[in-house]
């Protein structure tokens, strides 16, 4: 797969929701039901961290629920770029990129999602044919005004802000031009997701998709 086309699918995705869920899932029995929660309140595309033993587990189920768009994230190597698209995730986030990692998703179809934190990361990245990045880590970069002043010189490209991004901030970067979506963890918090309230994970969602941009 092109960087041209791998950008075209992950802009489709952040295209999906204002927000798109990060999830680090300790226990695959809960997967579906999580997926279920966070798709019914409005946020279809998921980003499963690669950080748990489970979590190729988890994507496999997730997989399995309707209306779901499942990602892999976290990815690192070209070990994990295969053992996700085996698990069948659909497209990729990583915190950052190499050439490898680049090169592993091109070759095995998998659309990526590729990380940048400064101009000359995401110059690199468009360079490539990257025009749909990761700006991460988003608050600790400078947050919104960051994102925005990258926006100045390169408007082409455009991003996923991830990294300390709340229901409180994300205005703030969904109103930028070169913004596509977010990306949180905050629609699903550990204590809820634990105790399987998928109620209150579906009203978290609700209220992140209804965010405008
Ligand atoms: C992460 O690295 O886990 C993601 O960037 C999500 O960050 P958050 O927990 O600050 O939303």
């Amino acid at each position: 797969m092109t960087p041209e086309h791998a950008s075209e699918l992950t802009a489709k995705v952040c295209s999906l929701a204002p927000v798109v869920p990060v999830l680090v899932v300790d226990d695959a029995r809960i997967a579906a039901d999580l997926a279920r929660a966070l798709i019914t309140g409005g946020l279809p595309a998921l980003e499963v961290t690669l950080r748990t033993p489970a979590a190729l587990d988890v994507i496999r189920e997730m997989a399995t629920v309707e209306g779901g768009v499942v990602g892999a994230g976290t990815l690192l190597t070209e070990a994990d770029v295969e053992a996700a698209k085996e698990a069948g995730a659909t497209f990729g986030v990583a915190p950052g990129a190499t050439d490898r990692l680049l090169d592993a998703c091109e070759a095995n179809d998998l659309p990526l999602l590729p990380g940048a934190a400064t101009a000359t990361e995401a110059m690199r990245l468009l360079e490539r044919g990257y025009s749909t990045q990761k700006f991460f880590p988003a608050e600790a970069n400078g947050g919104a005004p960051a994102l925005k002043a990258i926006g100045a010189p390169i408007p082409q490209v455009r991003f996923c802000p991830t990294g300390g991004v709340s229901l409180g901030n994300a205005r703030d970067y969904l109103s930028l031009p070169n913004t596509l979506c977010v990306g949180g963890s905050w629609v699903a918090p550990k204590d809820k997701v634990a105790s399987g309230d998928w109620d209150a994970i579906t009203a978290l969602a609700a209220e992140a998709a209804a965010l405008p941009r």
